[in-house]
């Protein structure tokens, strides 16, 4: 949940020096270097690739790209049908060489330390920012084909399917130990249209991944915490509004469960990140199977010593 990111004084550092976001992100030198930078603070459990969900259709040759402020955006968004029937998928080796360069020199400085979680944007998330061309608040265009021309909006999924699951085997293949899949836009369907276009593709990218533990974040998922826990991962990503106490009814002991402070807690005093945390591993109980994190991500005005603070009440 971007445990490296822009709250951290030495991340913005690293950040002027490569020039942008995507040359940071398009360095495995620099990548490595800002992975690296929460875990020499803080002893967390893991590290995380440092990349973007964005890089696979900016690899299929839409045109990623961050306006000042405004987040991210793409040059050629999908805007006809002639755009879609030409989507291909990218070959991993080629186009995202530098992501898996990033992972293999990423895993070669945490020297055994702790694992490294690989990642990619789900299917349908990826579709969101392709089809709308930048972020939104009511994905209008993505629902509209949804309802008129549904063909296309599977045609694309199709593709961001294969695309995924050809990416993070690479990952893993690079040296990527776990791998997460970011679902943040999958929250914004009906429950008829998150089975459909969501979660379908989901399990398809997760019957084809190499043997290794798999997470899956649905934000906004808390209805449909059953079926993601059905789809084959290991672990289901909650975000802060379910109550741990229910998904664990719900879901019993088959899959993990990883979570689910809310991320404005580590704009408050430490005493309150802790309390904060507090409530949350015991509503997640002392039964095995919690992985501890943030219910989304982090927030750059996030204070450095509230993190400490977290990560220290979670270790006692
Ligand atoms: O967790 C980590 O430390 C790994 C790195 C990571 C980033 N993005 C780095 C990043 C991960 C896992 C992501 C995932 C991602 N990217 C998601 C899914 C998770 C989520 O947050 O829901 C999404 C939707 C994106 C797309 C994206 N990338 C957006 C919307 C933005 C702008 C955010 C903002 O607040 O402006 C980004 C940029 C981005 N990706 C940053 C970082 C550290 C900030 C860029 C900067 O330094 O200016």
């Amino acid at each position: 949940m971007r445990q490296a990111g822009r709250y951290l004084p030495e991340y913005n550092a690293t950040r002027a020096k490569a020039g942008s976001f995507l040359a940071l992100a398009k360095s495995p030198a620099y990548a490595t270097e800002v992975a690296l930078q929460p875990l020499e603070r803080y002893p967390l459990d893991a590290a995380i690739l440092f990349s973007d969900i964005l890089t696979v259709p900016d690899a299929m040759g839409l045109g990623l790209y961050f306006a000042e402020g405004e987040g991210p955006r793409f040059e050629r968004p999908l805007r006809d049908e002639a755009a879609i029937a030409k989507l291909a998928v990218p070959d991993p080796g080629a186009e995202l060489r530098y992501v898996l360069d990033a992972v293999h020199e990423t895993r070669r400085a945490l020297q055994g330390r702790v694992p490294l979680i690989g990642f990619s944007g789900s299917p349908y998330t990826l579709a969101c920012y392709m089809i709308e061309g930048s972020g939104s608040d009511d994905w209008r265009r993505v629902k509209e084909m949804a309802r008129a021309r549904p063909d296309l909006l599977h045609r694309i999924l199709e593709v961001n399917a294969s695309a995924v699951t050809a990416y993070l085997n690479a990952q893993i293949e690079a040296g990527a130990q776990v791998v997460m899949l970011f679902d943040t836009w999958g929250g914004s369907l009906d429950t008829a249209g998150y089975a459909e276009f969501s979660l379908a593709y989901m399990r398809q990218v997760i019957s084809g991944l190499s043997p290794v533990p798999s997470i899956v974040f649905t934000k906004g998922g808390g209805a449909w915490l059953e079926d993601i826990a059905a789809i084959g991962c290991s672990a289901v990503g909650l975000d802060w509004t379910v109550d741990p106490r229910d998904a664990r009814r719900r879901i019993g002991d088959k899959v993990a469960l990883q979570g689910n402070l809310n991320p404005s807690a580590l704009l408050e005093s430490d005493a309150s990140v802790r309390e904060q945390a507090r409530r949350v591993l015991d509503a997640f109980g002392a039964a095995p199977g919690h992985i501890f994190n943030l219910g989304h991500g982090i927030t750059p005005k996030s204070r450095p010593d509230a993190v400490a603070a977290l990560v220290d009440e979670v270790r006692a």
